[in-house]
């Protein structure tokens, strides 16, 4: 049975048990001061899906990711990537178990070319330590390799013609698709994306969607923040909602649509608008949010 499959048993509430999650979240908390950003009481994500995580403006979703992949200090709470304890763990050490994330701010080093920020992102750069001629030339064709597996990522991703340009010189749009090219170079087990799709020009944000769709097929599971209610509720498999530092709703895109919970946090929320497609009267005649 797929992944696709075995979800559409779960029951669709905040905290759910998942057949098969690759992640599990046990109460992740963070606080900046006298604000609680997050505070999840249970969170599992199922393997080889896509998941969505959505909610209005500062409900925490950036700051979760940041908890969760080593990036930020939580207060409080434990989890575990296939199986293991990596709370506590610093961000590369995440990466290597095969936890990777974009930030909502692109990382990019800009003075650097495209093609040297993919190859520093490649797996194996300890190899620079070994000087032995045997681990040299085993190391060379690691580069060999990196370097194929860059160039082939950055023609999926329509960068090729880029490579020797610095990444300072790309556009907004161009960042973040490196950004996603540069993930996947140590070939994730799970991919974690802030806003992949903010600021990408709408044809690029297709051959984007189809990435994203064609990794879940190939059994990378996804985790992705957006704003686009189209979007969401076009490629998820599972939609977790956040909303003042909580998962408020967990469904399926049918679940969330409906889901007066979902509808009233939007309303609810400051500076923002509920999502496009969220089907209720209440939120009859409100705009696209973002
Ligand atoms: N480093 C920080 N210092 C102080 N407050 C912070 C910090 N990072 C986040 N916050 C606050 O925590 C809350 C959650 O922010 P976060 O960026 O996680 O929200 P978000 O859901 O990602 O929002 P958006 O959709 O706008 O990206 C907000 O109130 C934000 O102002
Ligand atoms: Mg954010």
């Amino acid at each position: 049975m797929s992944s696709e499959q075995t979800i559409a048993e779960v029951s669709a509430e905040p905290g759910a048990a998942k057949p098969d999650p690759i992640l599990v979240a046990d109460g992740p908390r963070r606080s900046f001061g006298g604000l609680t950003a997050v505070d999840v009481d249970h969170l599992q994500v199922q393997r080889g899906t896509i998941t969505a995580l959505i909610g209005p403006n500062g409900a925490g979703k950036s700051t979760l990711f940041n908890v969760l992949t080593g990036f930020d200090r939580a207060d409080s709470g434990s989890w575990a990537f296939e199986g293991g304890r990596i709370n506590g763990l610093p961000g590369h050490q995440v990466a290597q178990r095969g936890m990777v994330r974009t930030f909502q701010l692109t990382k990019a080093l800009t003075r650097l070319t495209v093609l040297e920020n993919m190859l520093l992102a490649a797996p194996g750069q300890s190899g620079e330590r070994f000087l032995g001629s045997f681990l040299r030339w085993r190391w060379a064709r690691q580069e060999d390799s990196n370097r194929e597996r860059a160039e082939s990522l950055l023609e999926r991703f329509r960068l090729a013609h880029m490579r020797d340009e610095t990444a300072g010189s790309l556009s907004g749009g161009q960042r973040k698709l490196l950004e996603m090219a540069r993930a996947l170079m140590v070939r994730p087990s799970m991919v974690m994306l802030d806003e992949p799709m903010a600021g990408v020009n709408p044809v690029l944000v297709e051959s984007l969607l189809e990435h994203i769709s064609a990794l879940r097929d190939e059994g990378t599971t996804v985790l992705f923040v957006e704003h686009d209610m189209d979007v969401i509720m076009g490629i998820s498999d599972w939609i977790v909602v956040m909303a003042e530092g909580r998962v408020i709703a967990e469904g399926r895109p049918d679940d969330i649509r409906s889901n007066q919970v979902v509808i009233d946090a939007y309303l609810g929320a400051q500076h923002d608008e509920p999502p496009q497609g969220v089907e209720s009267g209440a939120a009859e005649g409100i705009e696209e949010a973002r």
